[in-house]
């Protein structure tokens, strides 16, 4: 997803392998196809040097759909599976034009949000203000008035703009359960941690 841009490296090989997990366990209760799963979770981030040498102006998404194609054409799985494959993960973008339409690339794309909130998206984002130089928080101004990879980038600023709205967007439902979950941890973390910073707990 758009803020995963904001890592690199083994960060990217580690949100793989998450998104994998969570593939797995929510595949499992959607009675999803789980070769495709399997093989869309692992792929579905290739294409993101592209995206960060380019700028953004290449589409990991799509690059990464092209270079599955090309990945696939000789991998023993029937030509089905490949094109949901390929599918799945042209569509597990965010903001991206291509809309997940079978089971498994809604599945992908909700296990690829459900990385970027709960306790695992606080921490990402604690982790990610580090490495921009951002404050631990930043009381004196409004977050929408705050400028992304600056000292106003903190954890609270990218919660309230972006990680507060992403339960809102699952496509399955234990996706949504999850994200629900996960969404009231952020809520009452964010809440203790304002109390805290006034020094009011
Ligand atoms: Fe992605
Ligand atoms: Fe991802």
């Amino acid at each position: 997803m758009e803020c995963f841009s904001k890592d690199s490296g083994s960060h990217d090989r580690d949100h793989t392998q998450r998104v994998y997990n969570l593939c797995m366990h929510i595949g499992e209760v959607e009675g999803a196809d789980m070769e495709v799963l399997k093989i869309a979770a692992y792929l579905h981030d290739v294409g993101r040097p592209y995206q960060d040498e380019s700028k953004g102006s290449i589409c990991h998404a799509e690059k990464g759909a092209e270079m599955a194609r090309t990945l696939l054409e000789e991998y023993p799985v029937s030509d089905a599976r490949k094109a949901n494959i390929i599918h799945s993960i042209k569509s597990h973008r965010f903001r991206g034009k291509c809309q997940p339409e079978t089971l498994e690339a809604k599945i992908l794309f909700d296990a690829d949000k459900l990385d970027a909130i709960g306790a695992i998206g606080i921490a990402r984002t604690f982790q990610f203000a580090g490495e921009v130089g951002a404050k631990l928080h930043n009381p004196s101004i409004d977050p929408k008035d705050t400028k992304p990879y600056t000292e106003e980038d903190t954890a609270y600023r990218e919660f309230k703009l972006k990680l507060s709205k992403i339960k809102d967007r699952m496509l399955t439902a234990q996706g949504r359960r999850m994200a629900t979950g996960r969404h009231a941890f952020m809520e009452m973390f964010f809440e203790r941690f304002l109390h805290e910073y006034k020094g009011h707990k």
